[in-house]
C-alpha cells in the first residue's frame, strides 16, 4: 500500500469512528475532551457535528490553524500527565465523549504515552462515555467496541464505558 493510501486509510478510519462515538452519545449529558489538538483538524470536525457541546482541548503547544484554537476557558496547555489531572479537578467525571490523537513517529512512546493517560482519562469518564484513540488505552473502566463497518482493526480505538 502507498503511504498516500495509507494516509487516506487512517484518516477516514478516524472520521469514521468520530462520527461512530458522536451517533452512540446522542443527546447525552457531558462535555467532549480533545486530547491533542495538533493543527486542529479534529476539533474542528468535533465542534461542527456537535454544536451546542462543551469541547475542552489539550496540548503542549499551539500549532492549529488559528480558525481552530478554543477559548482560553476551554483550553489545557501542558503535558497530559499534569493537564488531565488538573482538568479532573476542575471538570470532575463528566466528559461524555474522549478524543485522543496522540501518535507521534516513534511508535513504542506513542503506545506508551496511551498507557499512561489511559487511567487520567478513565477518572474524567461519565458512565456511558465513548473513548477512542489512535493509541490502544488499556483500562479496566472500558470495554472494546466493535469498530464501524470498514476500519480494520488496530487501525483505530473505540471504547465504551459501562454503568449507563
Ligand atoms: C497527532 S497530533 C493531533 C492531531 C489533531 N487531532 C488534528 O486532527 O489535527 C498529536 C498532538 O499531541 C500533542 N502531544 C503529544 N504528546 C503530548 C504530551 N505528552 N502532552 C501534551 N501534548 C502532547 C502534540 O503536540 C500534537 O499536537
Amino acid at each position: 500500500m502507498s503511504r498516500l493510501d495509507s494516509f487516506i486509510r487512517r484518516l477516514s478510519a478516524q472520521r469514521a469512528c468520530l462520527d461512530a462515538a458522536i451517533v452512540a452519545i446522542g443527546s447525552r449529558e457531558g462535555c467532549v475532551l480533545e486530547i491533542g489538538l495538533g493543527n486542529g483538524r479534529t476539533f474542528d470536525h468535533l465542534r461542527e457535528a456537535m454544536p451546542g457541546r462543551e469541547i475542552f482541548v489539550f496540548d503542549r503547544q499551539i500549532n492549529a490553524h488559528p480558525d481552530c484554537v478554543p477559548d482560553e476557558g476551554h483550553l489545557f496547555l501542558g503535558d497530559f500527565r499534569e493537564t488531565l489531572p488538573a482538568a479532573t479537578r476542575r471538570l470532575g467525571r463528566r466528559a461524555i465523549l474522549v478524543h485522543a490523537d496522540i501518535g507521534s513517529g516513534d511508535v513504542a512512546a506513542s503506545r506508551s504515552l496511551g498507557a499512561a493517560i489511559a487511567p487520567l482519562i478513565a477518572a474524567m469518564a461519565a458512565p456511558g462515555a465513548r473513548i477512542l484513540s489512535d493509541q490502544p488505552l488499556p483500562s479496566d473502566t472500558w470495554q472494546a467496541e466493535a469498530l464501524p463497518h470498514g476500519v480494520e482493526a488496530g487501525r483505530y480505538h473505540l471504547y465504551w464505558v459501562d454503568g449507563a
